[in-house]
């Protein structure tokens, strides 16, 4: 068979199919090491399309017989697919395929996870599974027929026929081949009905291994919250009569919205009180609510193409962080969400790996689900939000959902419907589809007391943006920036309330007056674009709005800038953390009327990556082992400086009753928890230990178990939890990631290395693997030790897994993207592995897709 180079692909190049498909009827003979799959599709010639050659993908498939109306034909195979002499009109193709779903290790396409069968099929995987147009602009109805023994048989859409050892599925809905799903086991479910709005009665399954039961009912909770949600606020209702969801133990990703049967990785959907965190639930209740919300803007409305991803991506995330906001703390929800971005999208915009929220070019499309097209993607729809305010946002919803149902569409589409609601021209703000890199934000004031007595002075912001190159896109032009602004007077009273100022140019000025004194800015609120302020602000400004500011993110944002102007100092010039930092500190905590969640987060101190970003930016060569240093050092000095604060909060800080992974006890619960942290700090452990044996919820164990690893004083804890946790995979892999995430420094390669000899180390599950070596790569000081047995570690195993699973290996060669921020030494290092990588003979695609353009 011809083996073809790895080609690049360009949004410019798009063409439709040849064909459209009518329908499509599938039979899988399911066998672990010989599955058949039967097709027989309905082509018609596409009158869009400019003719060619008739192409089908396939990738790994033995063919036995191909037919079309009936009669057999011999189609032309390479390693990507057929090419076939069809008929010049409509015409039925059928071919029988034979695939090994127990040897597929690289979970995509039919694959076996712990003796069920269940797939993956975007981006480009159904075409592991049969010949087929595997392109997101091909909709077709599905039928499909499942021949096995096996109890429990599952696809997309309506259950249609079963019978001994069959069960046949029938999906109404025209869907591409990325939403096709099936799964076949010894599950168990966790049933539960729903009523839409319109009186649609829908049967709703959660499906599992048996011993996992008690863990469904807060996901099916969530999924219930979420229907309700999406009716309620952007009138969307479900359309099948039965909604999967089945848990995986082998998933690649968080998990999948294939129509009607979503599939999850087991920790995206499982918890239960002693098994689960509150930041678990609270992130299965996103995940959740996510996939859900796909019906809609996914798989009813899909993409043309794989560079449309941020069109269903960008969406969907924007809605699932509305959700999580309207059922939590709009404001925590929001600050969560900033940390987030910074901590994955900027940390991507700001090194070889930057891209535009819709790429143009791609060799392995895998390799772009990132926080760019994810998280900023929403943070872009955030902003036209904001623009055109909520009631022609959801105006131009409505338009986009009637125009566009059944369609796979383009972000022109998407556009338009804002253009034509609003009748605003939209094409400067489209640049933030197609420009890579976080924009700066510089500001001057200016203050005129005016003349004429009171209230005419006139306070002037000048604005001034610029985005740094990113690689292939040296220049940048303007882009159309919402900036929320309050102004506050010395007393901290707001007297002029958040105002979006349109920022187009690249300097442009927005004069407030009729003022009586010179005002304190709070600037971006609410985070309103995905952008870096510049701006040097004096440390009294920054505590007056820490104690002040009316804008919960802007009140948060200040302490955080605080924080990292105080770490700057500790480690570039050895200074003393500042006293009057640790009181405003102090002070806030104390605080009873605000959130405890948003004092939780008030108290959390920046990353050791942010701060490497922070100092490289300001023209350092950021030491991990001197950010790592300063950073505790900070910690101890706010526990020094605290008297009772903190044992005070700890106590206060009890929730009573059984737990409940509800926003209000999560929040108190967080706030103990940082309570703790600085306690550990002076008690050598005495509360954490206390608070480890009495733990009835992982939430309060896990946290315990950090606060002692923090000072490396958490032996016996280990092995307990171990003893106690043996058996629970999933509780296994925060074992194993947090000794591999924690370890100090010196020791973190040693350790790591220790885990993946551990028996338990099944380094073929993904989240084990990510647990261990994502654990080691998070480890910033452990990671960029300088003896470099960190990165020599880390590559070993990206080249042991690269054959087994090039989707995760290519995702964890992330963990270099910053690799140019460090010294020379270091470099050189991270360099040598990454030749190393790369040298290896017949690494994946993925993988070389990814250190190409990591080295570049
Ligand atoms: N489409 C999935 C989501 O965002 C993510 C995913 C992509 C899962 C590719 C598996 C493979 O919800
Ligand atoms: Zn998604």
């Amino acid at each position: 068979m011809p083996k073809d180079a790895p080609q690049t692909i360009f949004l410019a190049d798009y063409t439709p199919f040849t064909h459209r498909v009518e329908r499509v009827h599938l039979t899988f003979r399911l066998a672990p090491g010989a599955t058949r799959v039967i097709s027989r599709i309905d082509f018609a010639p596409n009158p869009d399309s400019a003719g060619g050659p008739f192409f089908l993908h396939g990738e790994k498939l033995a063919l036995i017989e191909a037919k079309i109306d009936g009669a057999p034909v011999t189609p032309e195979i390479t390693e990507t697919g057929l090419t076939c002499a069809v008929p010049d009109g409509p015409f039925t193709w059928e071919a029988e395929v034979e695939i090994s779903p127990e040897s597929n290790t690289a979970l995509e396409g039919l694959y076996m996870s712990n003796g069920m069968y269940c797939t993956q099929c975007e981006a480009e995987g159904f075409r592991k599974i049969t010949y087929y147009p595997d392109r997101p602009d091909v909709m077709a109805p599905f039928t499909v027929r499942i021949e096995s023994d096996l109890p429990v048989l599952l696809s997309n859409g309506n259950p249609t026929g079963r019978g001994e050892g069959w069960a046949e599925w029938t999906d109404p809905w025209p869907k591409p081949a990325y939403l096709f799903a099936l799964v076949a086991g010894e599950l168990v479910n966790h049933p539960d009905r729903f009523t839409t709005r319109s009186g649609r009665e829908v049967e709703l399954n959660i499906w599992v291994r048996e011993g996992d039961l008690h863990k469904c009912a807060f996901g099916m909770d969530a999924l219930k919250r979420s229907m309700t949600w999406d009716e309620q606020v952007y009138g969307r209702e479900y359309d099948l009569d039965v909604f999967n969801i089945v848990a995986v133990d082998d998933f690649n990703m968080g998990a999948m919205e294939n129509k009607g049967l979503n599939i999850f990785n087991s920790s995206a959907v499982l918890a239960s009180p002693e098994t689960a965190t509150d930041a678990n639930f609270e992130r299965i209740e996103s995940i959740i609510a996510h996939e859900y919300f796909h019906n809609w803007t996914g798989n009813r409305i899909t993409c043309r193409d794989w560079f449309q991803l941020c069109l269903k991506e960008g969406l969907t995330v924007f809605r699932d962080q509305q959700f999580s906001g309207d059922e939590r703390s709009a404001a925590v929800q929001r600050i969560n969400d900033v940390l987030a971005l910074r901590a994955r999208q900027f940390r991507e915009d700001n090194g070889p790996l930057a891209h535009p929220v819709r790429p143009e070019s791609f060799v392995e499309i895998n390799n772009f689900y990132t926080a760019t097209v994810y998280e900023k993607g929403a943070e872009v729809i955030g902003m036209l939000k904001r623009l055109v305010g909520d009631e022609a946002y959801f105006k131009a919803l409505d338009l986009y959902f009637t125009r566009h149902d059944g369609q796979a569409c383009t972000i022109e589409d998407w556009l338009k419907v804002f253009e034509d609601t609003t009748g605003r021209d939209l094409s400067q703000f489209k640049r933030w589809y197609s420009q890579a890199g976080t924009p700066r934000l510089d500001v001057h004031e200016a203050w005129s007391p005016g003349m004429t007595g009171k209230a005419a002075g006139t306070y002037t912001l000048t604005l001034r943006q610029n985005t740094p190159p990113t690689p292939g896109q040296p220049d940048k032009a303007p882009l159309v920036i919402p900036v929320a602004v309050g102004l506050l007077d010395r007393d901290g009273t707001e007297v002029v309330p958040t105002r979006v100022l349109e920022l187009t140019d690249v300097t442009q000025s927005f004069a407030f007056d009729g003022l009586e004194t010179r005002p304190v800015p709070s600037i971006l609120r609410g985070f309103s674009a995905p952008v870096i302020l510049t701006r040097k602000q004096d440390r009294e400004e920054l505590a007056f709005l820490l104690a002040h500011d009316t804008d919960p993110f802007n009140r948060w944002e200040a302490g955080r800038t605080l924080a990292k102007d105080v770490l700057v100092r500790m480690i570039a010039e050895d200074a003393a953390p500042s006293p009057a930092y640790l009181d405003a500190l102090e002070q806030m905590a104390q605080d009873g009327g605000l959130d405890p969640a948003f004092r939780a987060l008030a108290l959390g101190l920046p990353s050791q990556d942010d701060m490497a970003q922070t100092l490289f930016d300001s023209g350092h060569t950021p030491d991990p082992i001197r950010i790592r240093r300063a950073i505790r050092a900070l910690g101890q000095a706010i526990a020094d400086h605290a008297g009772s604060t903190f044992s005070d909060l700890y106590d206060e800080m009890t929730v009573p009753g059984p737990y409940l992974p509800d926003a209000e006890g999560a929040g108190q619960r967080a706030l103990r928890q940082a309570a703790l942290g600085f306690l550990t700090l002076e008690d050598e452990g005495a509360r954490a230990r206390a608070q480890f044996d009495a733990a009835d919820n992982m939430t309060e164990q896990l946290g315990a178990l950090v606060a002692l690893l923090h000072i490396d004083a958490a032996e016996e804890q280990l092995s307990a939890f171990r003893h106690q946790w043996q058996r629970d995979r999933l509780v296994m892999d925060k074992w194993f990631g947090l000794q591999a995430s924690m370890a100090p420094p010196e020791k973190a390669a040693k350790v790591t290395r220790r885990l993946t000899e551990d028996a338990d180390f099944d380094w073929k599950n993904p989240n084990r693997f990510r647990a261990v070596l994502g654990g080691l790569a998070a480890n910033a000081a452990g990671f960029h030790d300088p003896s470099g047995d960190s990165y020599a570690l880390f590559t070993d195993w990206l080249i042991r897994l690269d054959p087994l699973n090039p989707q995760t290996t290519a995702r964890m060669t992330t963990a270099f993207e910053t690799w140019k921020r460090y010294d020379a030494d270091r470099q050189g290092l991270i360099r040598e592995n990454l030749e190393r990588l790369a040298a290896v003979p017949d690494l994946s695609r993925d993988t070389t897709e990814m250190v190409g353009r990591i080295l570049s």
